[in-house]
């Protein structure tokens, strides 16, 4: 069941053609909100949208990639040119984890992860702001970051370094931005059944039944919309005291 706690706000989901995203711009969608479906991949990217109107929804499909500032910059005018404003952004777009322990990493891949998991979120953070003053009255921003922000895995040195900074560029926007009332929250999910996920099983040969209790104190991997959910509240004014802190959805993996 979804209450429409984002009735008429306009909302970009990054990294929307799959995963977390995909499931996320859909909530959305069902809770109210107008949203922009924004992903580098435009072929599912546009079905996403497709499927989120069809259903009743509203939603438009922007292709970017969110390691280019110009493609951000694009994205935020074309929210605006569609839907008039921008309230609510999730900034879910990212690459898998790199397969490798530090003395082997890839420099190459790691330039490539930063660039997208790490200054993506800088500069999509960096433009959504700016709409936000320029409007004025506030937003609220939702960063995702992982586990592994806080408690990393082994052979994932540029995934861990990454969303580490994640959560430490959501405490800075928080500080520099709240007397605007402008919101910036992140989630750190666990092991969530994605395409992501399962890409990642498949390059260090560990099997879903092995992987998801070593992950979770529920046994079991978490689903795309409950991870949804939470950014929905962190997006929603239900969660309107929250700023400059992080949300672990990850069946408890952060406290064992
Ligand atoms: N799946 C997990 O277990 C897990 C756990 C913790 C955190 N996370 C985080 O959750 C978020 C979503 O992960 P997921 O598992 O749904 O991933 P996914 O790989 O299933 O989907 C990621 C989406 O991001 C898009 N994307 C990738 N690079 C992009 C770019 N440069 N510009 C625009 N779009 C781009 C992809 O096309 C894809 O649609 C990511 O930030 C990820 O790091 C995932």
């Amino acid at each position: 069941m979804t209450f429409p706690i984002l009735d008429g706000k306009v909302a970009i989901v990054t990294g929307a053609a799959m995963g977390m995203g995909y499931e996320t711009a859909k909530l959305f969608a069902e809770a109210g909100a107008k949203v922009i479906v924004a992903d580098f991949n435009a072929e599912l990217g546009a079905k996403v949208a497709a499927e989120i109107t069809e259903a009743g929804g509203t939603a438009h499909f922007t292709k970017v990639d969110v390691s280019s500032s110009e493609q951000v910059q694009a994205m935020v005018a074309e929210t605006v040119a569609t839907y008039g404003r921008l309230d609510v952004a999730v900034n879910n777009a990212a690459l898998k984890p790199d397969n490798a322990p530090v003395a082997e990493f890839d420099e190459d891949y790691w330039d490539r992860l930063l660039s997208v998991d790490l200054k993506g979120t800088a500069l999509c953070m960096k433009y959504e702001i700016r709409q936000l003053l320029a409007q004025g009255g506030g937003g609220s921003i939702v960063n995702i970051s992982s586990v592994s922000g806080f408690r990393p895995q082994p052979n994932n040195i540029a995934y861990v370094a990454a969303k580490h900074g994640v959560v430490g560029m959501t405490k800075v926007a928080a500080l520099e931005y709240g007397a605007q009332n402008i919101r910036v929250n992140s989630v750190a999910p666990g092991a969530i059944d994605t395409p992501m996920l399962h890409a990642a099983l498949a390059e260090t040969g560990q099997t879903a039944e092995e992987f998801a209790p070593q992950l979770s104190l529920l046994g079991r991997f978490g689903q795309g919309r409950e991870i949804a959910q939470a950014s929905l509240w962190l997006a929603s004014d239900a969660s309107s005291y929250l700023t400059g802190t992080t949300i672990h959805a990850d069946a408890g993996y952060t406290a064992r």
